[in-house]
C-alpha cells in the first residue's frame, strides 16, 4: 500500500515544484537566451519572440529545470543540451521537388561547365540533396564526378537525412515514374535507392562556425530558405562565407524568400523567363 502510494506523493511533489517553479521563467532571462543563439547561429526568431519563449520554457521543464536563469547556465556547460535546444528551435519545412526551376538553371548549367562540388545548406532533412542528384540523374544521366554535401545545425535532422526514407507527404511531388524507380517502400516509408546515396554526404554545422571552411571549395551552392531566418549582419556574414566557399566561377542558389541586398561579391542573374542565381563578381 505504501510503496503503491510513493509515486503519486513523489508526483505531486513534482507537480507543486513545477508551478512554483514555473513562476521563476521570466521573459528579460529568455531574452538573453536569444541574443547568444542569434549572436552564434545567426538565428532571429524576434518575429515569433512569444511562441519560441513558450517553447524553450516547455523545452527546460522537460529537463527539469525551472527558470531560465538556470537554463542559460545549463546551456553554458551542456553541449548536449545545447544542440537539443537547436534541435527543437530549428524544425523547418522542406519537402522533395520543392521550387524546382533552380534544378533547371542546375541542369543547363551542367552542359555548359563542369560541376563536380555541389553544397546544399541548410539540408535539413536531406530532401533538396536527393532531388538535385534525381535532377541530375533524370535529365542530363550522368553522376560520374560528383559530390553533393548536405549540412544542416540540425542534428535530428541529419541523422533522418542519412537514412533516406520519408512520410508519403514529403515525396508527393515526385513524378511517380521516379518515384518507382528510385524509392522503395520499408513499413509506411519511402526509401530512397542506393544509387542516390552514393554521390551524398551530410554533416551536422552551424553555417557560422569556422569548421565550415574544412569542407573545401564547391562548384555551386544552394542556401534557400536559410537566410530569412538571419538578420542583415548575419545574411552579409553568410554572402562572405558562400565568397570564400565557392569557386572563381561559382554559383550561388538563394531560395524566393532569402531577399539579400547588392553587394560587391555577387552578381545577379536573371533569365528570360524570370529565375534567377548569382555569380561571383570580378
Ligand atoms: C526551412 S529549412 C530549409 C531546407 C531546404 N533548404 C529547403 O529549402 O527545403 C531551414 C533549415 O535551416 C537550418 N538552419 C538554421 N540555422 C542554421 C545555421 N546557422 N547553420 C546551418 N543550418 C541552419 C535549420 O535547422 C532548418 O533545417
Amino acid at each position: 500500500m505504501l510503496r503503491w502510494l510513493f509515486p503519486k506523493k513523489n508526483e505531486n511533489q513534482k507537480n507543486e515544484n513545477k508551478e512554483s517553479h514555473e513562476k521563476k521563467f521570466d521573459n528579460n532571462d529568455a531574452k538573453i537566451i536569444l541574443r547568444e543563439i542569434r549572436e552564434e547561429y545567426g538565428l532571429d526568431f524576434s518575429n515569433k519572440k512569444e511562441i519560441t519563449i513558450e517553447k524553450m520554457k516547455n523545452f527546460a521543464i522537460q529537463h527539469d529545470i525551472y527558470s531560465f536563469t538556470d537554463l542559460r547556465e545549463q546551456l553554458l556547460h551542456s553541449h548536449h543540451l545545447k544542440k537539443d535546444l537547436i534541435n527543437k528551435l530549428t524544425v523547418g519545412e522542406t519537402y522533395f521537388y520543392r521550387e524546382t526551376a533552380q534544378f533547371e538553371i542546375l541542369v543547363k548549367l551542367m552542359r555548359k561547365k563542369r560541376v563536380q562540388r555541389i553544397l546544399c545548406i541548410p539540408c535539413s532533412s536531406g530532401e533538396e540533396v536527393y532531388t538535385i542528384v534525381l535532377y541530375i540523374l533524370t535529365h542530363q544521366k550522368d553522376l560520374s564526378g560528383l559530390e553533393i554535401v548536405g549540412v544542416d545545425i540540425n542534428s535530428d535532422r541529419i541523422e533522418q537525412a542519412k537514412r533516406g526514407c520519408y512520410s508519403s507527404r514529403s515525396i508527393q511531388q515526385v513524378p511517380s515514374i521516379v518515384k518507382e524507380k528510385y524509392f522503395y517502400q520499408k513499413d509506411a516509408l519511402y526509401c530512397v535507392d542506393d544509387i542516390l546515396k552514393q554521390h551524398v554526404s551530410f554533416k551536422q554545422m552551424n553555417i557560422f562556425n569556422r569548421e565550415i571552411f574544412t569542407l573545401g571549395k564547391f562548384d555551386v551552392i544552394f542556401c534557400r530558405n536559410l537566410l530569412y531566418y538571419f538578420d542583415e549582419e548575419h545574411k552579409s556574414e553568410a554572402i562572405e562565407i558562400f565568397d570564400r566557399l565557392l569557386s572563381d566561377t561559382g554559383v550561388l542558389f538563394l531560395g524566393h524568400a532569402d531577399l539579400i541586398s547588392e553587394n560587391k561579391l555577387f552578381t545577379k542573374v536573371v533569365e528570360n523567363d524570370g529565375k534567377t542565381y548569382y555569380i561571383k563578381s570580378d
